[in-house]
């Protein structure tokens, strides 16, 4: 078997889009304090991107790493945070930042921990969703970047056991059945 990425997203339709998704963030937190939490790895690079786009909101960044896959394409419901915040968030007004929405389970759990916090605001910035995967409900995201059929994609800081995360652009990983 080899790996072969076939190419979803340019790098053009994604710095095109995080622009897109920069500008509403900023008109939105115009003048206000802002913090990025990023979910890492896979939302590293695009928090970065993103956040180099922000020119009127008051901006903080802070990492959390949490597990939820290990080295498999197989989501499971069992979350544990390895990496928690640095500050508190209470009183802040706080985006989560995601690479990809897939079950929800993540999230869902994040967020209630973020709650318990009582921050002054919470919404959540994904860039990738796959709405047809959607197991939990509870949280829905205000900002999307692409929604994207059920297909497990890499690049732009999504991996497949810890790979491809470096790739500019977002594509769908295929296995090749090689015939020697
Ligand atoms: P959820 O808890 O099922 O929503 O899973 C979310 C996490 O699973 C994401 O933050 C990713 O780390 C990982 N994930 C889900 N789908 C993909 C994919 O297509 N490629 C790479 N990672 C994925
Ligand atoms: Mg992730």
């Amino acid at each position: 078997m080899t790996e072969r990425v076939r190419p979803l997203l340019s790098e053009e339709d994604i710095m095109a889009r995080v622009g897109e998704l920069a500008e509403a963030v900023d008109a939105d937190y115009a003048g206000r304090n802002l913090t990025l939490i990023c979910l890492l790895k896979g939302g590293v690079i695009f928090m970065c991107d993103l956040a180099k786009r922000l020119k009127k909101a008051v901006v903080e960044l802070d990492f959390m790493d949490v597990s939820s896959y290990g080295d498999s394409t197989v989501s499971s419901s069992n979350i544990r945070i390895d990496k928690d915040l640095e500050h508190s968030v209470e009183g802040r007004n706080v985006i989560l930042i995601e690479d990809i929405i897939d079950t929800g389970r993540t999230l869902s759990h994040v967020v209630k921990h973020l709650k318990r916090q009582e921050p002054a605001s919470l919404k959540v910035c994904t860039l990738l969703d796959k709405p047809s995967r959607r197991v939990d409900f509870d949280v829905t995201p205000e900002y999307v970047g692409f929604e994207i059929p059920d297909e497990f994609v890499v690049g732009y800081g999504l991996d497949y056991a810890q790979r491809y995360r470096n790739l500019p652009f977002i594509g769908v990983l295929e296995f090749i059945e090689e015939n020697i």
